[in-house]
C-alpha cells in the first residue's frame, strides 16, 4: 500500500500556513457572498436577494422599458386619454419600429410630452422629440450581455478553479472514507461549471435561474465543508489507525 500524506505528517509551518490560507479564502467568500447581495438585492423591487432577483439580472424584463415604466408611473396623467397610453404600450411591445412610430407614437409624444420632454424645456429631462431619443428609453432589458457574461465567466474560472484546487489539496489531508474524499473534491467543481453555464441558459431561459442559485450554493456549501473539516482535523482530529498504514 502506499502511504499518503495526511495531517499527521504535516509540520506546525505547514498546518499555520494551511491555516491562515484557509481562513482568508473563507473570509473572501464571505465577501463575495456580500457583493453578490448588493449587486442582484432589490432588482424585483423588493428587499433583499431572491430568484426572481437572479432572473432579472440575467434574463432581464423584456416586458420592461423606462417609457413603459415612466407611463406605468404616473406619466400617463399628461395623455388626453387611456387609450393612448395602449398605443404606446402596443408600440413597444411589436419591436418599435420607427415607421410605426413616426405614424403612431410621436404625434402622441408631440402633444402630450415634449413641453417638458425636450431640450427646449430646459427641465433636464429625457428629450422624447426624436425616435432616436425616445428609443433611449424604449429598449426592452434583456439581461447581462453576453459580453459581460464571458469576462465575468473567465475571472470566476481561474479565480476560482485555483481556490478550489488549494482547498482541496489541503482537504485532501484528512482521515476519512476515501469515496466520501473523492466526491467531495471534485464537487465544488462541477457545480462552478454548472453555475456558470446556467448563467448562459438563464440569459434565454429565465426559468433556469433556480439552477444558478442551486448550483451556487452547492459551491459553497462544498468549500465550507472542506475548510471546517480541515481545520478541525488538523489541530483536533487524533487519528486512530497509525497514519503510517494508510
Ligand atoms: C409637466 C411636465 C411633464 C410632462 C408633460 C410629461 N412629463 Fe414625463 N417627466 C416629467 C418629470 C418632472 C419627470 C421626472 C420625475 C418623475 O419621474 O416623476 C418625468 C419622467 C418621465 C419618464 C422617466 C424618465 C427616466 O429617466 O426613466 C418618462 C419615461 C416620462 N417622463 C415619459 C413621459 C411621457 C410619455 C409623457 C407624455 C405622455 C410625459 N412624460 C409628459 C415631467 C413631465
Amino acid at each position: 500500500m502506499p502511504h499518503y500524506r495526511r495531517f499527521a505528517d504535516a509540520s506546525v509551518s505547514e498546518k499555520i500556513l494551511d491555516t491562515m490560507f484557509l481562513i482568508t479564502i473563507g473570509l473572501g467568500y464571505l465577501f463575495a457572498l456580500g457583493h453578490t447581495f448588493f449587486s442582484h438585492e432589490g432588482r424585483d423591487g423588493k428587499p433583499g436577494l431572491s430568484v426572481e432577483d437572479v432572473k432579472i439580472a440575467y434574463y432581464g424584463q423584456h416586458q420592461q422599458t423606462r417609457l413603459g415604466a415612466g407611463l406605468n408611473g404616473g406619466m400617463d396623467a399628461n395623455l388626453e386619454t387611456p387609450e393612448q397610453k395602449q398605443v404606446i404600450i402596443d408600440w413597444i411591445d411589436a419591436g418599435s419600429t420607427e415607421e410605426s412610430f413616426n405614424e403612431n407614437v410621436a404625434p402622441i409624444l408631440n402633444s402630450n410630452c415634449i413641453g417638458c420632454h425636450s431640450v427646449e424645456s430646459g427641465m433636464g429631462l429625457p428629450p422624447l422629440t426624436s425616435y432616436n431619443d425616445v428609443m433611449k428609453l424604449a429598449r426592452a432589458d434583456t439581461g447581462a450581455s453576453i459580453q459581460s457574461l464571458v469576462r465575468v465567466s473567465h475571472i470566476h474560472l481561474f479565480g476560482i478553479a485555483f481556490i478550489l484546487f488549494f482547498v482541496g489539496r489541503i482537504f485532501i489531508l484528512c482521515e476519512m472514507p476515501v469515496m466520501i474524499k473523492r466526491v467531495t473534491v471534485a464537487v465544488p467543481f462541477l457545480a462552478i461549471l454548472v453555475d456558470i453555464l446556467s448563467w448562459y441558459i438563464t440569459k434565454y431561459i429565465p426559468g433556469f435561474a433556480f439552477v444558478v442559485v442551486m448550483a451556487g450554493g452547492l459551491m459553497g456549501i462544498s468549500l465550507t465543508i472542506q475548510i471546517l473539516v480541515s481545520l478541525y482535523q488538523m489541530w483536533f482530529y487524533k487519528p486512530i489507525v497509525e497514519p503510517v498504514e494508510m
